[in-house]
């Protein structure tokens, strides 16, 4: 079976590529594949005839994309538009990663959103993002958007830069009204693996690893796991701002997405405190 990869140098290309090597992934980066050239990528799928395509390629820089609003459309919006068109006329199915920033992140806390929750991005990135959904759904026939949030892996990422922080300073402080759940690219990479052989129905599903918590109670939870004596303060997000002097676009407070849709269809995912463990050994060994 053929399966076409894009963005392949990003975060989550490398875990899917790693988990769908049985299938031999052919990988494409921007440089081999464009997903903003509406030409290359009809002529790229017409010559490799994948069954499906997964679009890990976007722009993720949350902060700068508030400057650049157009090249974050280009790659969010206008580069899933082309890879949709191109699937529909070649009958692939196409997988696409979205994010918890479709949503405004202000829903009630002891509530997590559902796929359906009207949307309200507040960001740039978020609305590019929600635009690139759109279009998916608007020129697809056979797709799957999987939401996720808080990711890590083989790149930079939070839990990188907590081991660096930890190992270099005796404390620091980190946000603890921000809520969600911490992600490990190789767990969405196996949801998608899975997605692949069980076949489950196309739509929206939110994917992200199990249980919920704040960015504060994960710093502690990586300290623990890696035995550094790093001491972490809670502040506050606009706390956060003041102290270290930075303008960033709005962080959701609410990230929290409710995963019951895609547990129904009998789609293991572990939960972030086990990933996270497993994540740790694989980075410290
Ligand atoms: N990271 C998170 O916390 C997070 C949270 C929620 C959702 N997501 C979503 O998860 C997906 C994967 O994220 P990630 O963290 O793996 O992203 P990433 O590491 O930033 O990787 C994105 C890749 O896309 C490539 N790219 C950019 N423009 C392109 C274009 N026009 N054509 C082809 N490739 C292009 C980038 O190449 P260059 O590096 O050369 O620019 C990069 O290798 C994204 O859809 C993201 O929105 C991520």
């Amino acid at each position: 079976m053929k399966i076409l990869i894009t963005g392949a140098n990003g975060m989550l290309a490398k875990s899917v590529t790693n988990k769908l090597s049985n299938y031999e992934p052919v990988c494409t980066d921007v440089r081999e594949l464009d997903i903003t050239d509406k030409d290359a990528v009809m002529n790229k799928i017409i010559e490799i005839k994948p069954e499906y395509i997964i679009n890990c390629a976007a722009y993720t820089a949350v902060d700068k994309a508030e400057e650049e609003y157009d090249l974050a459309y280009k790659i969010n919006s206008i580069g899933p538009k082309n890879l949709a068109i191109a699937s529909k006329e070649t009958g692939a199915v196409l997988i696409h990663i979205s994010t918890d920033y479709v949503f405004g992140g202000n829903l009630s806390l002891d509530k997590s959103y559902v796929e359906e929750d009207s949307k309200y991005p507040v960001t740039v990135y978020g609305k590019t993002k929600l635009s690139g959904e759109e279009e998916i759904v608007k020129n697809a026939d056979k797709y799957y958007i999987f939401r996720t949030a808080w990711l890590y892996g083989d790149g930079n990422n939070f839990v990188r830069t907590m081991l660096k922080l930890g190992s270099s300073k005796d404390e620091i402080s980190v946000v603890s009204d921000q809520y969600g759940s911490p992600t490990n690219a190789d767990d969405l990479a196996n949801v998608i693996l899975q997605t692949i052989e069980k076949k489950i129905p196309f739509g929206v599903y939110h994917t992200t690893n199990l249980g919920f918590t704040t960015w504060y109670e994960f710093a502690k939870k990586i300290f623990e796991l890696s035995n550094i004596s790093c001491k972490v303060n809670p502040v506050t997000t606009d706390e956060y701002i003041k102290m270290m002097n930075i303008v960033q676009a709005k962080r959701p407070h609410n990230s929290k997405l409710s995963k019951d849709k895609i547990l129904k269809e009998g789609i293991n995912i572990p939960s972030w405190k086990e990933s996270l463990k497993r994540y740790l050994k694989e980075e410290c060994s």
